[in-house]
């Protein structure tokens, strides 16, 4: 099916054509159309997949593997994205975007770069780190921070532990909320672990993902370790319905997340009514 481009909220149409079971409750989902992808995505844009007869919603796209698929991580949350869970290889979902303004990832060159996430938090910074992997000679230093409540909830740990630490000029600290048998890792929060690894601020952008709770603390220890609201970015994908400006779902103040978000920085969102 040929996507209609006299209407923009008629997805195309795409196929399932791979699921990973990252955690108890969120799966990858490779999808990709008859052409590939179904529209180029940069790091940090969305697009909205919808299952007949549930329903859509705005995802992350947590990857885009070349011109070959599309990648989600998508966490159990509700209605449509249990449907999604129960999907097998083969399902035809719809797919329209991409939305939003993305990372800037061109404003962060030769910058370096430390990401914070927590929980599925770590799915759109997923796309700026790998991004930033595949253009490794553009950035600076890479520091990554992820936590979760337990192994069991760490999303990606093939990267995690495996190909992102083995990167050259990389860091990665990996942290749970609690102890538990077998992890001899870091334990606690992720912004007191961020207090901890104190990261200078000179000539650094801090991307941040992850539970509000997380996102407020992380905040005031950025602050505290001399941040300047310029260097902090983070990313809203709340409320989204049409993904195009249009069912007024999304504002907060006079912005509209899906036009002029979901990525903003501090600077930007302190302008805005403390609704995030
Ligand atoms: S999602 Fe409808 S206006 Fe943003």
């Amino acid at each position: 099916m040929h996507k209609c481009d006299c209407n923009p909220l008629v997805p195309d149409i795409v196929e399932v054509i791979e699921i990973v079971e990252e955690t108890p409750d969120v799966k990858t989902f490779n999808v990709k159309s008859e052409k590939g992808v179904p529209f180029d995505v940069m790091p940090g844009q969305l697009a909205m997949l919808s299952l007949v007869p549930v329903g859509e919603a705005m995802f992350s796209v947590s990857w885009q593997e070349e011109k070959e698929y599309l990648q989600f991580a998508i966490k159990r949350v509700g209605l449509m994205t249990d449907e999604l869970h129960k999907i097998d290889v083969g399902q035809q979902l719809g797919i329209r975007g991409p939305y939003g303004n993305g990372f800037p990832v061109e404003e962060c060159k030769g910058k370096d770069m430390l990401f914070i996430g927590g929980g599925i938090g770590l799915a759109p910074l997923r796309s700026f780190i790998k991004y930033c992997f595949k253009h490794r000679q553009d950035y600076g230093k890479i520091q990554i921070l992820y936590g979760s409540r337990s192994y069991a909830d760490l999303c990606f740990k093939e990267e995690l532990f495996e190909k992102w630490p083995g990167q050259k000029d990389t860091e990665v600290f990996v942290t749970i909320d609690n102890p538990e048998e077998g992890w001899d890792g870091h334990v606690g929060f992720v912004p007191s672990y961020l207090e901890e690894i104190n990261p200078d601020p000179a000539g650094k952008i801090a991307v941040t993902c992850g539970p509000p709770i997380m996102i407020k603390f992380v905040l005031q220890a950025l602050e505290k370790m001399g941040y300047t609201d310029e260097q902090v970015i983070t990313t809203l994908e709340m409320r989204m319905k049409c993904g195009i400006g249009k069912c007024g779902r999304c504002n907060i103040g006079s912005e509209y997340i899906c036009l002029d978000g979901p990525v903003f920085n501090l600077a930007q969102l302190k302008k805005l009514p403390p609704e995030w």
